[in-house]
């Protein structure tokens, strides 16, 4: 694969920020400096941006900052779709880590391992996610104790797990989840009386998403989050 291909791939730089990467002689092939973005890197060569590894080789952990009106899937017959924000190969390889809404914006993590996915998602670790919720009718005043003790959504049995809300402003919150049901910050603001106008997700598993990525961008993750996301029971059980 060419350098400024991978370099862009791996970090979520565009291709034309990855030139001027390498050009500004600040990746190195196996040790040595190179500066020419159309270099050809072999399989086994250790690349290396501002002193940091980079690698496609292993399993593949991004983050992406989606952005409103396009679906977390596969493929959509209507709407255009996250992964259409990735180059195609990178797009085929990964899947999505717990879906968002169309309208919703923020934080959407994607690999291609799947027992890596399956401890951020699973229901049994609660890992928490906090969204913030713009709201049409200010908060009533039993807002946090509604959330704190369980809300039951319509067509549903069971109450929602406790989960926590911050009031920001009359009628903006935090909300951090401990599970993840079908439009569930909207529903339960719906069981409220109020509805969502916009929703936004911060953070999952303590890892916040990079207020450097604008709407649309994506990067890899660091070792620290990758880390973080597949140990992230732990922090969660202190939160809420
Ligand atoms: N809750 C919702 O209602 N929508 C989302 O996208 C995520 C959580």
């Amino acid at each position: 694969m060419r350098l400024d291909r991978l370099l862009a791939q791996a970090t979520g730089l565009s291709r034309k920020q990855a030139g001027i990467e390498i050009r500004k002689q600040r990746v190195t092939l196996d040790g040595e400096v190179v500066r020419d973005p159309g270099l050809r890197v072999p399989p086994d060569a250790a690349v290396r941006w501002r002193d940091e590894p980079v690698a496609l080789a292993g399993p593949v952990y991004l983050m992406l900052n989606k952005p409103t009106g396009l679906v977390c899937a596969r493929r959509d017959p209507i709407h255009a779709t996250v992964l259409d924000l990735l180059p195609p190969d990178l797009a085929a390889r990964v899947h999505i880590v717990g879906r968002l809404d169309r309208d919703t914006t923020g934080l959407l993590l994607l690999t291609d391992d799947g027992d890596w996915s399956h401890a951020v998602t699973s229901p049994r670790r609660g890992c928490a996610k906090a969204y913030v919720a713009e709201l049409a009718e200010p908060l009533v005043a039993e807002a946090e104790a509604c959330f704190a003790e369980g809300i039951v959504l319509r067509g549903e049995k069971r109450p929602t797990r406790p989960a926590r809300l911050e009031r920001l402003d009359d009628r903006r919150a935090r909300v951090i989840l401990h599970e993840g049901r079908y439009h569930q910050v909207r529903r339960m603001f719906a069981a409220l009386g109020n509805r969502v106008l916009r929703l936004h997700r911060e953070s999952v598993g303590g890892v916040v998403l990079d207020p450097e990525l604008a709407p649309g961008r994506w990067r890899a993750l660091s070792n620290e989050e990758i880390a973080r996301l597949a140990d992230c029971r732990a922090r969660a059980e202190g939160e809420v």
